[in-house]
């Protein structure tokens, strides 16, 4: 008989982000009405809904950057509320990689100073954070261009150097707002398969927001923003959401 001391545990990985009862109101209306949803280390969630619905307001909430009338949101058992503006800052830098629809490089600096940004900030030296940049630019398909101005780049390549900006910090969350509106069919191919694989390769956890339902079937989780509360993709209201 296996003695308890010798039986296997099987531990499941905290989730990096819990939510709970969001409720959330701007410029007169209740985007967020109890939402809820929990995502785990090594898992993609898409977030998809029509234009307006909040899909940008839920992850300016899932940041920090939007406080919610109610609810919480702990990321990596950090409650984000909790923090002090300044601590935020830094916990953000450190803890939160994004992405956003254009890139949002500066385009005077090269695609290099683009993604070492972040580790400088962080206070990391010159030497270890064009270093790191530099890897993950050549990992990520795009080292040929470390040089070249960000605003030179086409919307692919651009993409990429966000995504190397985003993973520079080795940040355990990734949020991506609309990460291919900009781009055309094949580019948006390149860019889910390079983002959507990120938490395989990464371990990390991805958020993107998207009204592509293309885009979102790549991710390990379809959950979709209606009427303010987040629904899985079977369609079923939820206040949990189950991870993996
Ligand atoms: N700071 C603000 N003040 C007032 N209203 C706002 C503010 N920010 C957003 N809104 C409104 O909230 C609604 C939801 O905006 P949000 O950007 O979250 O939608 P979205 O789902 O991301 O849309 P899209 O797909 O077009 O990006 C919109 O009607 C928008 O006009
Ligand atoms: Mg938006």
């Amino acid at each position: 008989m296996l003695r308890l001391e010798e039986a296997p545990l099987t531990v499941a990985p905290a989730p990096t982000l819990t939510v709970s009862g969001l409720t959330c109101e701007l410029g007169g209306r209740t985007l967020l009405r109890n939402a809820a949803m929990t995502a785990h280390p090594g898992e993609s969630v898409a977030v998809t809904g029509p234009s307006g619905s909040g899909k940008s307001t839920l992850l300016s909430c899932l940041a920090g950057l939007h406080r919610p009338r109610t609810g919480s949101v702990r990321v990596c058992g950090t409650d984000i509320a909790a923090l002090r503006p300044a601590k935020a800052a830094a916990w953000r830098l450190n803890t939160l990689g994004f992405v956003y629809q254009f890139g949002e490089l500066l385009p005077e600096l090269s695609a290099l100073e683009n993604a070492a940004l972040p580790l400088l900030i962080a206070g990391k030296g010159r030497r270890e954070a064009y270093g790191r940049a530099g890897r993950l630019l050549r990992e990520l398909g795009v080292g040929k261009v470390a040089d070249s101005p960000a605003g030179v780049l086409s919307g692919g390549e651009r993409q990429r150097v966000a995504v190397a900006r985003a993973l520079s910090t080795r940040p355990p969350v990734v949020l991506a707002d609309e990460p291919t509106g900009a781009l055309d069919e094949h580019a948006t191919d390149d860019v889910c398969a390079l983002l959507f694989g990120l938490p395989v390769q990464y371990g990390c956890t991805l958020v993107v927001v998207t009204h592509n339902p293309v885009v979102a079937f790549y991710a390990d989780r379809q959950l979709t923003l209606r009427d303010g509360t987040l629904h899985d993709a079977t369609g079923t209201t939820g206040t949990a959401v189950a991870g993996p």
